[in-house]
């Protein structure tokens, strides 16, 4: 539906989209995961031509979005990383306004109207002034805005940032039924939860670039190998020579150990087992065991292992 060849964008010194390539099929919810100045919004902005590319392509179902806009805008939803709504007008006057601009009219105007309002869960609010909206509701009221002129593309930045939890399970949910009733989506952020409960392909982004594209099980794959186990003991590890540390290294069943103080922490190899090994080593070694923490790797720590960095700051 959506091929993107060799995508640039520079900002001066800044390349914020760097030969990006990357096509999303019709059905699909993409999920784009990447940190702060990753370039994901300037993507967005590029596809939505609010931003003119420095060089690359982006078509639409094969129609050039550079070339053909007027034509290939109407069939995209952009619910944008800042809210963009009118506070002067109730609810249902902005989603009309937006759903005027891509052409409805009339009977149809009022049916994707109110479609758009239920969707969201705004019908009850629908003529009151987003002035006295939370947050999470004038967020929803911009996604309503998006979607009532039935984009086959909806495009959503970061919709989920600083709102409620009630507000974010009700966007969440209409990201699936937008997608059951045939959009095709892409959904940015930062949480790798997020993503992982309603895409069905996950791309990451950092520095312009795509690093990481798959399922999120593709993915998972891809550091299955990396399970960590923090354990923490009654008995100082007074060095990295202990022991303990020197007959685990040499067995076959961790790739790595940190140790510090009263505790280690342990990269295990795809030959690990049982924990009951480990622990074997320990004690004959003269460690007792306080606490033990197993951890199963997850996005964040895919993104950590391709980048150094965290996905999120903190
Ligand atoms: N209008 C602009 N002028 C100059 N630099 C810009 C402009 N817009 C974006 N940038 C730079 O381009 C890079 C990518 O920014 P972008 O906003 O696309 O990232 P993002 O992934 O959306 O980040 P965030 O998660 O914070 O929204 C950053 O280094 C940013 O500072
Ligand atoms: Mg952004």
């Amino acid at each position: 539906m959506l091929t993107i060849h060799k995508l640039v964008k520079r900002f001066k010194q800044t390349v914020a989209v760097d030969h990006l390539d990357v096509r999303i099929e019709e059905g699909e919810v993409f999920g784009l995961l990447g940190p702060n100045g990753a370039g994901k919004s300037t993507l967005i902005q590029m596809i939505t031509g609010l931003l003119p590319l420095d060089s690359g392509s982006i078509k639409l179902d094969g129609v050039s979005i550079q070339e053909r806009a007027y034509e290939t805008k109407k069939h995209i939803g952009l619910v944008p990383q800042d809210i963009a709504i009118y506070e002067q007008i109730n609810a249902r006057k902005n989603v009309e306004f937006f759903a005027k601009l891509y052409g409805l009219s009339g009977k149809l105007l009022k049916e994707r109207v109110d479609e758009a309002l239920e969707r969201v869960g705004l019908t009850d609010r629908q003529h009151h002034l987003p002035s006295t909206f939370s947050g999470g509701m004038k967020r929803r009221l911009n996604i309503a805005c998006a979607i009532a002129h039935k984009p086959k593309l909806i495009i959503m930045d970061e919709p989920t940032v600083g709102i409620d939890p009630h507000s974010r399970n009700h966007i969440l949910e209409s990201v699936k039924q937008l997608n059951q009733d045939g959009s095709t989506i892409i959904y940015t952020s930062h949480y790798m939860e997020e993503v992982s409960a309603i895409a069905t392909r996950i791309g990451i982004m950092n520095e312009g670039r795509l690093i990481a594209l798959g399922t999120e099980e593709e993915l998972r794959q891809r550091i299955v190998n990396q399970e960590r186990l923090w354990i923490e003991t009654e008995e100082e590890i007074s060095s990295e020579d202990h022991g303990a540390i020197a007959e685990l290294k040499a067995s076959a069943i961790v790739d790595e150990i940190r140790a510090e103080g009263h505790s280690m922490e342990l990269l295990l190899s795809p030959q690990f087992d049982r924990l009951q090994d480990i622990l074997f080593i320990l004690a004959k070694n003269g460690l007792s065991v306080r606490t033990l923490r197993r951890e199963t790797p997850n996005l964040e720590h895919l993104f950590l292992s391709l980048t150094g960095r965290q996905l999120r700051d903190g």
